[in-house]
């Protein structure tokens, strides 16, 4: 049996890892998918600085960042269940890389798979920055999907 991680941002790019480590997988296999609510969501300057009035990490810490990312991937979990014997969900806050390199750990993943690049930015950089950092820092393989 193997264990998957699937890190899912909402990008075309993560539905792709998403579809690809569906596709991979035996009956027998176990997916986690992971959502990270990026820390500097609530911690960036820039963020400060347009909204001064709303207290941004009381926002993170109310839990509807996260709330609402588990809605999104339950409703994944639903289309991927019957390839596989367990669908796994989690939502961490922090360094999306680490929090991503810590759950494979946690969950003992065999295989950490991963889009080639994220959310929005157009093909300014082949690879994300968050795979690039996954890649170089996993002890496990890494499918980077395309
Ligand atoms: N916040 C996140 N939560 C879960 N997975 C993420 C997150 N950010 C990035 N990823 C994973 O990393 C892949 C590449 O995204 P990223 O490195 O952030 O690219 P970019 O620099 O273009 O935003 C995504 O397809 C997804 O699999
Ligand atoms: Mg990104």
């Amino acid at each position: 049996m193997k264990k998957m991680l699937v890190a899912y941002d909402g990008s075309e790019a993560s539905k792709k890892a998403i579809e690809m480590a569906s596709k991979c997988s035996r009956k027998e296999d176990e997916i986690t998918l992971l959502t990270v609510v990026p820390a500097e969501l609530a911690e960036s300057s820039f963020t400060k600085m347009l909204l001064p009035t709303i207290d941004l990490s009381d926002v993170v810490k109310s839990g509807s960042f996260k709330q609402k990312a588990m809605e999104s991937l339950s409703k994944i979990v639903k289309e991927i269940e019957n390839n596989v014997s367990k669908v796994n969900v989690a939502v961490e806050a922090g360094d999306p890389a680490d929090e991503i390199l810590m759950s494979a750990k946690k969950h003992e993943a065999d295989i950490i798979v991963v889009g080639y690049k994220g959310y929005g930015k157009e093909g300014r950089f082949l690879l994300g920055s968050v795979t690039d950092k996954v890649v170089r820092h996993a002890s496990k393989s890494v499918l980077v999907v395309r």
